[in-house]
């Protein structure tokens, strides 16, 4: 196997299609390890992974948490509240000590933009950014990807004609940027919706048809992703009425979900705020793949660990 170009994962912006589909495709190959009875193979045994989460995450710490212990790497997990951070210490004193201890892999989630790449300048592990501020969710969009090829192009090698529309809080969501090059990257057509109050500018650069209702964006969609409103990142006055109205012109209920597709799939990369930006009998019915995302994501993260944890070298 060619060895992985890149020695962090820090975003997609500078991947190519090539590197996109080299993690794809060894992510295919784990995929059946979490089948298995035992769940347990030991191709980073010896190496260390540290989880440094310095903001709220379920899906993402447990995925990288299991997909590290399925490769039999040693796991750390340290979060907000069990961090040195609320004594005041520095991310990059937190690093260079974390580094001290010799780990193969940090793998950081931090809410100011640029951390995870600051961070891979200062220390010899590899950094695998799992959300950066409202910058990028590399491995998010990746298991976005594996998903949509799954469902959409089985057997197939990219994601050309494949339509994707992503709906909701666009300019404060590192998913949908993260999402956006991915699936650009490989040759699906990408369609954004939102209130113009929730759309970055210049997101027509990066390849995406920009719409400022959801029903255009859906209709004809293969694929559409529903994501959170990023309240936490908002600033500055409201960005949109109320929450009635919200999911009522950009929510996907059962009148939006009747415009669909027959065998369009639906995706977030949770959490979902049921009732919000989606409704519960959509998120829980049977076009919704959210769930197998999650799947999805175990494998992807290994064949990250993989890739930038010293999977090629013999020990
Ligand atoms: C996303 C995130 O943290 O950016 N969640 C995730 O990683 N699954 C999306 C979100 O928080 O809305």
């Amino acid at each position: 196997m060619t060895p992985f170009r890149h020695r962090h994962v820090l975003g997609i912006a500078g991947w190519t299609r090539e590197d996109i589909l080299q993690v794809l495709d060894l992510a295919e190959t784990f995929r059946e390890i979490s089948e298995r009875p035992i769940k347990k193979v030991p191709t980073l045994r010896g190496r260390t992974v540290v989880n440094l989460f310095l903001e709220p995450s379920t899906r993402t710490r447990t995925s990288f948490e299991i997909a590290a212990k399925r490769l039999s790497a040693d796991t750390i997990n340290i979060s907000d509240s069990t961090s040195s951070t609320v004594k005041g210490e520095t991310l990059l004193d937190t690093a260079r000590n974390l580094q001290a201890m010799r780990p193969d892999v940090i793998v950081l989630r931090h809410s100011a933009s640029g951390a995870s790449a600051f961070i891979a300048q200062q220390v010899d592990a590899a950094v695998i950014n799992a959300g950066d501020g409202l910058h990028e969710h590399p491995t998010q969009a990746l298991l976005d990807c594996a998903t949509i090829r799954k469902h959409k192009r089985p057997g197939a090698t990219d994601l050309a004609g494949v339509t994707v529309a992503i709906c909701g809080d666009i300019a404060h969501s590192r998913v949908a940027r993260s999402d956006v090059l991915a699936l650009c990257t490989l040759g699906a057509k990408v369609r954004v919706a939102a209130p113009r109050t929730m759309l970055p500018v210049g997101i027509e650069a990066l390849g995406a048809e920009v719409h400022d209702r959801i029903e255009p964006a859906i209709a004809e969609a293969d694929v559409v992703m529903m994501l959170r409103i990023q309240k936490e990142r908002a600033s500055g006055p409201g960005l949109f009425p109320n929450t009635r109205e919200y999911s009522r012109y950009f929510g996907l209920g059962s009148r939006a979900a009747a415009l669909l597709k027959e065998d369009a799939i639906i995706m977030h990369p949770g959490p979902i705020n049921r009732g919000v930006e989606i409704d519960p009998a959509v998120a829980d019915g049977p076009r919704s793949v959210i769930l197998d995302q999650v799947t999805q994501g175990v494998a992807v993260r290994m064949a990250l660990l993989y890739l930038v944890g010293g999977g090629f070298q013999e020990l």
